[in-house]
């Protein structure tokens, strides 16, 4: 025991419980990759992405400096269960093979999910997920670098998120810049299982702070973004 309450263990993982997302990158011929990953946080509008650095991802978002971020909502468990156990990489990393990976070049059509142009950059969005969010590469952090063993391995890279899209049925009526908590129902990613949220448990003290504070430098920059297309 480490305290009365608690009984000491050692879980192979620590992951208690963060939303999926969809990752879409362009392959170096042009076409999609699409990944699901969880291990996500959010600042503003930045998001830093641990990721394995031989993913297909994470290799197309260092050669490209772009990717979209696309959040399922519970009722995609299964596209998102379907990219389970493959990768865009071809031949599939040995490590990988071992825990019965394989190759699958369209991942959209494996998920059964919809591929839509973005504007500010060349990955498709997916049409299905209420929430896409294109993004361009600021850093790449290194993880593990003091041991021999990882170093290299794992890699948290952060983004700039420069638009924002959403399914109406999320906005909060009668406001045009925020999502109804109530009406988006993210796919929560909780020791390997796929979760949707309870309801809410109690009105929250910090919501007390009116999110029109929260807006940061960022969005101004993101209205500079270039329209791909025009
Ligand atoms: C629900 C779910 C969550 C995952 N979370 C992560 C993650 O946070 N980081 C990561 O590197 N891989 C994560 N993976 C594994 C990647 O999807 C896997 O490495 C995949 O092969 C990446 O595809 P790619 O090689 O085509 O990029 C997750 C997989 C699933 C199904």
């Amino acid at each position: 025991m480490i305290s009365p309450a608690h009984t000491r263990i050692e879980p192979g993982i620590l992951y208690f419980g963060t939303p999926v997302v969809l990752i879409s990158t362009s392959n170096e011929d042009g076409t999609p990759n699409l990944a699901p990953m969880s291990s996500a946080f959010w600042l503003g509008w930045r998001a830093v992405l641990g990721l394995g650095a031989r993913s297909k991802t994470a290799q197309n978002m260092l050669r490209t400096g772009e990717c979209v971020l696309n959040l399922p909502s519970d009722s995609l468990a299964g596209a998102v269960d379907r990219l389970a156990l493959t990768t865009g990489s071809d031949p599939v990393p040995v490590f990988k093979q071992e825990r019965g990976y394989r190759h699958v070049q369209d991942k959209f059509g494996r998920a059964g999910l919809t591929p839509a142009p973005a504007e500010t950059v060349e990955a498709p969005l997916v049409a299905e997920c209420p929430v896409v969010m294109e993004a361009v590469v600021e850093a790449v952090h290194p993880i593990a670098e003091d041991d021999g063993a990882q170093r290299g391995s794992i890699v948290a890279i952060e983004v700039r998120v420069q638009r924002v899209g959403v399914h109406d049925d999320i906005r909060t009526a009668g406001t045009t810049d925020r999502i109804d908590p109530d009406a988006w129902r993210p796919l929560i990613m909780s020791f390997q299982q796929l979760y949707g949220l309870g309801s809410q448990v109690r009105p929250s003290t910090l919501a007390s702070i009116p999110e029109r504070l929260y807006r940061g430098p960022d969005i101004e920059r993101a209205r500079t973004a270039r329209h791909r297309r025009s």
